[in-house]
């Protein structure tokens, strides 16, 4: 039978590409594709198919054959595979001009090397981009491996498409110490930046004294000295944008009245079971972006609760979704227009984690999280001399 003339389409670059090609995903059936290639001008391949090498041959064969004039009447084309074959998620941004991800990563592992590292490589396959550690947790050494190996293995592209927040810890805060504690954090994460610089606690401890703070240890906050030198740090490149913790609307405002660079980021406990109303009224007021911690109310950790995974209103909502508790919970803290962190080292969890963007809460569900369940703080943090939260509940 003569072959059937087909159709060309022009390309952009001049080219000529037939209008019908002849598709070879079968993975790796090359008798088959061989055989089958001997009308058709257009030929799809891709190194995944497992098609290339047959293909090859068929093209050779019909030359020899006189089936085509020359290897010029063939038109073929293939496709990359990427190493990142992996399941991805985007995650969007919640503040676009730190584009800040919604979803992060926690490490409050308190030293858990080898499955800090496991872990943020398989997070990073799995499409997380932030990463939240500190110096207080043990895990930047551990992190900074992880990333040097997913830019190895090319899971990412580059440095710059991950998001790494750390934090000053209170035995570093005092204004000459700040810039040096960076350095260290840097350091150990071997990196030449961070994204994000946090305040950790309002609180301070005498420098080199325990990590948990004693009333002997205790002393002053100079909120004003740190604040200028944490300026400081992000005008010597080492951070792109700095910020505060566990700071109350009291603090913020004292915070604000002097900065010459304001806060861009408020890390606090955030989750349906503390929800943390008046506090987020005023963080949007004044454009700073709300990083809730503690959004499961951190089951299973020692200073965590588990009142958020017990909530039968949150149950009840769950089940009503075909959804788990904790994905109600982090959608729900999506849909309140804040970024959060979440810790999970278990692989299923932190895909389950991932899986809240294509599917939402109803008015009621809403209503009901707002509106029915007590509120509880769990995070009281480190001993101070004052009240932290200076009666903000
Ligand atoms: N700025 C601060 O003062 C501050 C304070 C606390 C925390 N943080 C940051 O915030 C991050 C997250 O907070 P967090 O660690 O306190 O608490 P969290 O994320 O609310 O809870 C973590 C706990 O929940 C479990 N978990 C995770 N996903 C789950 C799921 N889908 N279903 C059931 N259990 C699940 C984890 O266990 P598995 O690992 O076994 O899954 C882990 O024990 C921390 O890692 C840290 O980076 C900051």
């Amino acid at each position: 039978m003569p072959a059937t003339k087909i159709p060309n389409l022009r390309l952009s670059n001049g080219c000529s590409t037939p209008v019908i090609a002849f598709a070879t995903a079968s993975m790796g059936d090359r008798d088959d594709t061989k055989t089958e290639v001997k009308e058709p001008i257009k030929f799809d391949t891709a190194s995944l198919y497992g098609t290339e090498k047959s293909l090859g041959k068929a093209i050779e064969e019909a030359v020899k054959h006189g089936l085509v004039g020359s290897r010029n009447e063939l038109f073929i084309t293939s496709e990359l595979w990427t190493p990142d074959n992996h399941p991805h998620v985007v995650i969007p941004a919640v503040h676009k001009s730190l584009d800040i991800p919604v979803i992060g990563f926690g490490t409050a592992s308190m030293g858990d090397r080898d499955a800090t590292k496991t872990a943020v490589i398989e997070a990073i396959k799995l499409g997380y981009r932030l990463f939240d550690t500190a110096s207080l947790y043990g895990t930047e050494n551990s992190l900074g491996e992880a990333i040097e190996e997913a830019l190895k293995q090319g899971l990412v592209g580059s440095r710059e498409e991950l998001f790494i927040t750390s934090k000053l810890w209170i035995t570093d805060n005092h204004p000459h110490l700040v810039v040096p504690a960076l350095k260290k954090s840097l350091e150990l994460l071997k990196l030449k930046y961070i994204d994000l610089y946090l305040i950790h606690w309002p609180i301070s401890s005498k420098p080199g004294s325990a990590i948990v703070p004693t009333k002997e240890t205790l002393v002053a906050f100079d909120m004003k000295g740190v604040w200028a030198a944490m300026e400081e740090a992000l005008k010597l490149g080492l951070t792109k944008s700095i910020g505060v913790s566990n700071f109350s609307i009291k603090k913020l405002q004292n915070l604000l009245s002097f900065a010459k660079i304001p806060p861009s980021v408020n890390q606090v406990e955030m989750n349906p079971v503390f929800r943390q109303k008046k506090l987020r009224e005023y963080c949007k007021e004044k454009g700073i972006v709300i990083t809730a911690y503690s959004p499961l109310g951190a089951p299973g950790a020692r200073r965590g609760s588990n009142r958020v995974v017990d909530n039968e209103i949150l149950n009840d909502i769950a089940k009503s979704h075909g959804k788990t508790v904790a994905q109600v919970s982090l959608r729900w803290l999506y849909e309140q227009g804040v970024s959060f962190v979440v810790k999970s080292y278990n692989k299923e969890r932190m895909k389950q984690n991932l899986e809240i963007f294509d599917w939402s809460l109803t008015e009621s569900d809403l209503e009901k999280i707002s509106h029915e369940i007590k509120q509880h703080r769990v995070s009281r943090g480190p001993p101070s001399l004052e009240d932290i939260w200076e009666g903000e509940e």
